[in-house]
């Protein structure tokens, strides 16, 4: 049977796709603007005849009704990385979180050691060879298609068809679900005068020939305002969002010097809005591929000068990073931190880098100072004390790497929020027994 019988043979309706899933199904999501927005909505449209649907992701940008009350016994969320509509589920436990490295989902589902009986993920329209593009997410969607006892696609004309490894043949798909969806965006965020020096601070870091990671929000986009006049500056990185482009236009971003997929932008997948998947349509100069290959420390050591800048929560004094809970609550997850923290670190002239604002402000007028003497309650430690590099606030640069635990502490409350420091002194005082 050739491709185009194929895919005329199992092309079905939402409904009738989703209802196929059965009792017990550990079911895998594309992850981020991969999200097959036709299919989730069907779930849950169709929740009543699930028994115990257990749901895995990444990050998710749409709804997750699927995980509201009252359906927990029909579908249960278990998220890799918790974000604002997974929190709620977690912490009222209607779900739960597991901790994993990015760039080990593929390698855990391949193992299965991560269940994935289903993988519900969403393509651009085949191509003559009978190809689909798996667009904006490579990451761990193609090893849940091939570990997968079930695979549904939804087919969206929006999906752009992205070049590297984004190519699965419609032979590998079990239904397609044929639904036009605009893609989840995330536009720019407004860049203030704390993101601006934080911006400035970790761009003067960054050495020309430099490869980088950046992830999305204010400060990577504030990262970018500071690099203009930088030269052959390449990128390797979990993701790109729109400030990529500005620099890649002008040519400060030109992948020349790249030790490894030179002249190319190499992600695993995309965020942002449609000017940057547009971009991404049909263009080698982004090269789309699994995580496992893409955060892979190994694969990240072999870049030259390879910087990395992701945030955090909290930092204590000795330097370790929680990066996604706020105490015993998960907020977010480790995602590919660790994975480009490590990798940078093994790199020649690589640089590792935790910005973050030196305080945050709650919709009380309370003002919580993120570096602490020790990491609240329950708070894990995303990135250690001996991988973590350089901690950048608004207020400058603090070193970590060979430093001692009391050159740690001058230097992180050097930069901390003011009216912390005197607290964080007297804990130093305490600790070190030496007056600042
Ligand atoms: N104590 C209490 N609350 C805190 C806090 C602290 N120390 N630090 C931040 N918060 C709160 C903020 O007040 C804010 O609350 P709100 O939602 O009620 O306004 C919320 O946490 C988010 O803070 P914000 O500063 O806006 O965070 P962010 O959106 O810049 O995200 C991380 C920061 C650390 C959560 C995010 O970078 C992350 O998830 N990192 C881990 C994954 C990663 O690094 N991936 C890298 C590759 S992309």
């Amino acid at each position: 049977m050739g491709w185009r019988e194929h895919y005329k043979e199992r092309k079905v309706n939402a409904a009738e796709a989703v209802g196929r899933i059965g009792g017990g199904s550990h079911v895998v999501l594309a992850h981020c603007a991969g999200e097959p927005a036709a299919l989730t909505r069907a779930m849950v449209e169709n929740a009543d005849r699930y028994d115990n649907v257990v749901i895995h992701h990444m990050v998710r940008l749409g709804p997750i009704d699927y995980a509201t009350p009252g359906l927990e016994k029909k579908c249960r969320v278990e998220p890799w990385f918790s974000g604002i509509n997974a929190r709620a589920a977690i912490s009222e436990g209607r779900g739960d979180f597991a901790p994993v490295f990015f760039h080990e989902v593929p390698i855990l589902i391949r193992a299965g050691r991560l269940g994935c009986d289903v993988a519900l993920i969403s393509v651009s329209p085949p191509d003559e060879n009978g190809f689909v593009s798996t667009g904006v997410s490579v990451d761990y969607t193609h090893q849940a298609v091939r570990t997968a006892q079930y695979v549904v696609a939804q087919v969206n004309p929006r999906m752009p068809r992205t070049l590297g490894e984004s190519f699965l043949h419609v032979t590998e798909i079990d239904a397609f679900v044929e639904a036009e969806d605009e893609l989840f965006e995330v536009t720019p965020p407004k860049i203030t005068d704390v993101e601006r020096a934080i911006g400035e601070h970790c761009a003067s870091l960054v050495e020309n020939g430099s490869t980088l990671q950046l992830g999305i929000g204010a400060i990577p986009d504030a990262v970018m305002l500071f690099l203009k006049d930088k030269k052959d500056i390449g990128i390797h990185s979990e993701m790109i969002a729109d400030g990529t482009l500005e620099l890649y236009n002008s040519g400060v971003i030109n992948n020349a010097l790249k030790s490894e997929n030179k002249g190319k932008m190499t992600v695993t997948f995309l965020m942002g809005t449609r000017a940057l998947y547009d971009f991404a349509h049909d263009n080698p100069a982004i090269e789309v591929r699994p995580v496992d290959y893409v955060n892979h420390p190994i694969t990240i050591s072999r870049q030259y000068k390879m910087v990395c800048i992701n945030s955090a929560m909290q930092v204590d004094l000795m330097g370790q990073v929680n990066a996604e809970a706020i105490g015993f609550n998960q907020f977010s997850g480790v995602g590919g931190q660790v994975d480009f923290v490590r990798g940078a670190s093994m790199a020649e002239g690589g640089k590792s880098i935790i910005a973050m604002p030196s305080v945050t402000v709650k919709k009380d007028g309370t003002a919580i100072s993120k570096i602490v003497s020790s990491l609240d309650e329950g708070a894990p430690v995303t990135t250690s004390r001996c991988d973590v590099d350089y901690v950048v606030t608004e207020f400058g640069i603090a070193a970590m790497k060979g430093k001692s635990l009391r050159q740690r502490a001058k230097n992180l409350i050097q930069i901390a929020y003011p009216d912390a420091r005197d607290s964080l002194k007297e804990e130093f005082e305490r600790r070190f027994k030496e007056k600042l």
